[in-house]
């Protein structure tokens, strides 16, 4: 049974690996910006015990929030062996980009990097005391390949994913394992304006639930640092 914290489940991936963790017996924290979404919703703290289920709200964009939500959590279960990353947001920013769309990228760089990035730091000396701990987080196919007019949104995910290589060299003696899973078109609020292909071909948010579940089980001999999956054929051309 693992000690799991979770930004992003208020929706979407998040909320789906959350579902899924919780059937499992893990303890969870989520860290949610608004909690009040979570009324008379599986994740409502009602329905769960105390002990394993805590809601927390956080922000990416504050950076006090993150440090509450590890030591508040840390109160509850004693230590943290495992980190989701979910939380994320997309903007259609082009390279040309107008003046009073600034603000946007630099949002996008907030929550997208600096916001897992200061989770993991917030959070490493726990991670590291448990010799086996996970660190999964949300990249994106966007994060190996530039494709179309994302630059804001593809420039976070490449700089995740080197925070992710970084993760990996410097937590690996520590036992630390780190799995950047990098999906292509998810169906959830972020694909909603996708309409090159139907909801029900994309990637269900439920297959990255089974995906994660199944990383935690796996000795830190065989975690692999990389998923690619995708629900459209890309050549490299
Ligand atoms: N959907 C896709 O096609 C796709 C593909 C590849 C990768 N991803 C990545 O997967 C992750 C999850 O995406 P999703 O599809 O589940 O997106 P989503 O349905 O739009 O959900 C985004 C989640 O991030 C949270 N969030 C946004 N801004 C935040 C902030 N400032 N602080 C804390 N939480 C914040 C949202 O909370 P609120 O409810 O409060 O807004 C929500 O829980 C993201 O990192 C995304 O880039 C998604």
């Amino acid at each position: 049974m693992r000690k799991i914290l979770i930004s992003g489940a208020s929706r979407g991936i998040g909320k789906a690996i959350a579902l899924k963790l919780i059937e499992e017996g893990h303890c969870l924290s989520l860290g949610i910006r608004k909690k009040d979404k979570l009324i008379n919703t599986p994740l409502d703290p009602k329905s769960h015990s105390p002990e394993k289920f805590v809601v927390h709200t956080y922000d990416a964009t504050d950076r006090k929030s993150s440090k509450r939500w590890v030591e508040n959590t840390v109160k509850t279960f004693k230590n943290i062996d495992t980190i989701i990353h979910c939380a994320g947001i997309l903007k259609k920013t082009n390279l040309i980009f107008n003046d009073n769309e600034m603000q946007e990228i630099e949002d996008i760089w907030r929550v997208n990097v600096m916001g897992p990035w200061i989770l993991t730091k917030d959070a490493w000396k726990y991670l590291s005391m448990s010799n086996s701990a996970r660190i999964i987080v949300l990249v994106s196919m966007s994060g190996k390949r530039s494709k179309g007019n994302l630059a804001s949104y593809s420039m976070s995910k490449f700089a995740l994913m080197s925070l992710c290589q970084t993760m990996r060299n410097e937590g690996w003696s520590k036992g630390i394992r780190v799995t950047a899973i990098c999906p292509g078109w998810v169906n959830t609020d972020m694909a909603k304006e996708i309409n090159k292909f139907p909801k029900k071909d994309m990637i269900q948010t439920n297959d990255i639930a089974n995906i994660c579940s199944n990383l935690l089980v796996l000795p830190n001999s065989s975690v692999p640092f990389e998923i690619a999956l995708n629900c459209i054929l890309e050549t490299t051309n």
